[in-house]
């Protein structure tokens, strides 16, 4: 009799196979049992019926605790009514082992602090299974993505001499002799050397910000991928990164339905996510939307902004909730951005930067830029913002050796599932959640 997997039950129709996974939940109903099952690659009803296995087994099966691991001998049946189209007509019921005591997640309603507080076993939920599939299915089109475009993938170091984005929320790491490391707030500047190297590079990997606040869009610890390429400009960085999230989502929306199905997200802003066209508004533009916004929409409550100002979350909620579809907001004042995004020649008080601002209220999930590729620019931007010369040594020898002008970006991975999956919190966007307020497990 051959093992075989939920995820691919379809195939089996009418045969009797094996399955092997735990029990989510059961009922009864005189000489029926409703079985509950999940083998890791989906969930199914397994039907026991008095008669139809041996009489031991039918017994046991009214007794067995959630989370009991199982071998379940069945007929594949497709029922209309089943979740899923099929259905598991039980022959025979091995166990594997019974849990040790009652398991915590029961199907009653839990808070959400219980339910992180035990995320080893909540993965095993719907909710996570659902969540977790998307993020993987992201990570591999990030990674088709970039390869089908002759891209390197080049991994950065984790422990950094550098600050990238500004000083106020970096871990400092202790080594030797009194000697700090810090953990990596971005790759970029690895990146930057890579694409010196090797033309178009992409780093995909952990990256660390002391964020002292309790938001539902920051992590302490998150997964960026960053593409880095020369000669790239301002408006080919807009066109890479508006191919990539259409691709992202579309294959999203074509290997994950059933996923999204759980999830009861409304695709349509989706589906149109996938067309492309995503509007280019400049910032001072987009100030001026957010200040009318404001006057309009008191009921809002949003502080008004003045030229200068960043963006809170208030103001890019509003903003994208005007719009079907990702846009970006481009061309920021230099005072608010990072110390190596290139001056605009137009007007020098800006840079050539864009951020993606994802619709339905969720806001930001990319950040990217021109780089300064003039040696003594560069110097003075690192004074200006007192960043100390001596440990950016190296990251200035790729100024003074064939330096070119050169693009790229960052795309936060748990801000993208959040948006795609429709997630209230960033926390369910990764398995093992790190923020101000936790740690554990
Ligand atoms: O806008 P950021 O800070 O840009 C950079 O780090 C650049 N060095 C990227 C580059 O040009 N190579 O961060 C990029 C993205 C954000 O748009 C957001 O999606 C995500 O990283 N991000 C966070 N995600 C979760 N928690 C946090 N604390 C995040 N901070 C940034
Ligand atoms: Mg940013």
């Amino acid at each position: 009799m051959q093992r075989v997997f939920i995820e691919e039950i379809a195939k089996y129709d009418g045969q009797e196979v094996i399955i092997r996974g735990w029990l989510t939940g059961r009922r009864s109903k005189g000489k029926i049992h409703f079985l509950q099952l999940r083998d890791g690659t989906g969930f199914m009803q397994a039907t026991a019926f008095k008669g139809e296995l041996p009489e031991a087994e039918f017994e046991e099966a009214d007794h067995l605790p959630q989370e009991t691991a199982l071998e379940v001998r069945g007929l594949v049946r497709a029922d209309s009514r089943a979740p899923g189209g099929y259905e598991l007509s039980v022959r025979g019921l091995k166990v594997i082992s019974r849990p040790s005591r009652e398991y915590p997640i029961t199907p009653k309603e839990h808070g959400v602090d219980f339910l992180m507080d035990h995320r080893h076993l909540y993965l095993r939920h719907r909710r996570a299974w659902a969540v977790l599939r998307v993020r993987d299915e992201l990570e591999r089109a990030i990674h088709d993505f970039f390869h089908a475009r002759g891209f390197v993938r080049l991994d950065a170091p984790i422990l950094t001499p550098n600050a990238v984005e500004g000083t106020t929320d970096l871990f400092e790491v202790d080594l030797f002799d009194g000697e700090k490391a810090y953990l990596s707030q971005s790759g970029q500047l690895y990146a930057e050397a890579g694409a010196m190297a090797f033309g178009k590079v992409y780093t995909f990997g952990p990256t660390f910000r002391a964020e002292r606040s309790k938001t539902r869009r920051h992590l302490l610890e998150f997964w960026m991928i960053e593409p880095e390429v020369a000669f790239m400009t301002h408006e080919e960085n807009m066109q890479l990164q508006e191919e990539l999230v259409a691709y992202l989502v579309g294959r999203v929306l074509e290997n994950r339905k059933l996923e999204l199905e759980m999830l009861e997200r409304d695709t349509r802003v989706l589906e149109t996510t996938t067309q492309g066209h995503y509007p280019r508004i400049p910032y001072t533009q987009a100030v001026e939307m957010v200040n009318q916004i404001a006057q309009s929409k008191p009921e809002l409550g949003l502080t008004p902004l003045q030229w200068g100002d960043d963006f809170g979350a208030p103001h890019e909620a509003a903003l994208t909730a005007q719009f079907d579809r990702p846009i970006f907001v481009e061309k920021y004042p230099a005072a608010i951005k990072a110390f190596y995004m290139q001056p605009d020649p137009d007007d020098p008080r800006l840079v050539k930067n864009a951020d993606m601002l994802a619709p339905e209220g969720v806001g930001e999930i990319i950040g990217g830029s021109e780089r300064i590729h003039d040696p003594e620019l560069l110097r003075q931007k690192i004074r200006e913002h007192h960043l100390p010369e001596e440990v950016f040594d190296w990251y200035m020898d790729l100024r003074l050796f064939g330096t070119v002008p050169h693009a790229g970006f960052g795309i936060g991975l748990e801000r993208t599932v959040r948006w795609i999956c429709g997630i209230e919190h960033i926390r369910e966007a990764i398995p093992f959640p790190r923020m101000y307020t936790r740690m554990r497990p």
